[in-house]
């Protein structure tokens, strides 16, 4: 029988070298694969043991898998974001998102349909409906499927501060992609998504908006 705790979370090695970038992996046991990387975790598959299901790993010493476990019990079911399974002192067991991120769509060229950004305000109504603050709402943080959109991380909902990243996101969105996507299609090379995702992080220590409050949401 798998045993999540032994076979993979004290197997692996997930390291945050920089806290602006994404955790280091190394050591990933047989039989898994690694299914992304975020700032705070990464996340792994087992197809045999595991289908359907991914597991997140939090580095040592960043980010709360307890916090986020609470997090997805306050969301329950609800179409437009996974599901939490169980959850260990440093991992998550969550339903699988199929597709692709924003961030991978805009470096291949996959057009972005405006209804995934529908599906993702309608995401984000139903987490502020419910007394959640869904913030870090970035490219690498929604996935789409067949023109539909999903939230794969849900991790600072339960902090208090504004974030203005997916209000940027489609201020970009509506203003340049969708207008030029229209007339011709394009990718964005991975160094340009590099030094645009650089350079915003930059605009937002600056601008003091990037920010991060200690508080949680109470309850
Ligand atoms: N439920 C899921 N199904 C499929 N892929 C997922 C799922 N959850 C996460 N991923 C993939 O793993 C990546 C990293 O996961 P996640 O965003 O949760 O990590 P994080 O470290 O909390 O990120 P951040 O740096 O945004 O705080 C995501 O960008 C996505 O590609
Ligand atoms: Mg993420």
């Amino acid at each position: 029988m798998l045993d999540i705790q032994k076979d993979l979370v004290e197997q692996v090695t997930v390291v945050s070298i920089n806290p602006n970038d994404p955790v280091h992996v190394e050591n990933i046991p047989p039989g898994w694969h690694l299914v992304g990387k975020g700032n705070y975790a990464a996340v792994f598959g087992h197809n045999a043991l595991l289908p359907g299901k991914i597991v997140k790993v939090y580095a040592i010493n960043r980010g709360s898998a307890a916090d986020e476990a609470e997090v997805y019990k306050k969301l329950a079911s609800h179409k437009s974001y996974s599901e939490l399974y169980s959850s260990g002192e440093r991992h998550l067991v969550l339903k699988k998102l199929e597709g692709v991120t924003l961030y991978d769509a805009l470096r291949k060229g996959i057009y972005i349909p405006k209804q995934v950004i529908k599906d993702v305000d309608e995401a984000i109504q139903y987490a502020s409906s419910i007394g959640l603050n869904p913030i870090d709402i970035h490219g690498k943080n929604v996935i789409m499927r067949d023109g539909s959109g999903y939230i794969v991380d849900v991790s600072d909902f339960c902090l208090t501060h504004k974030c203005p990243r997916w209000k940027d996101f489609k201020k970009a969105y509506f203003l340049l992609y969708y207008p030029l996507f229209k007339k011709f299609k394009f990718s964005i090379p991975h160094w340009m998504l590099e030094k645009g995702r650089k350079g915003y992080q930059l605009y937002l220590r600056l601008s003091g908006k990037g920010k991060r409050k200690k508080e949680k949401l109470s309850g």
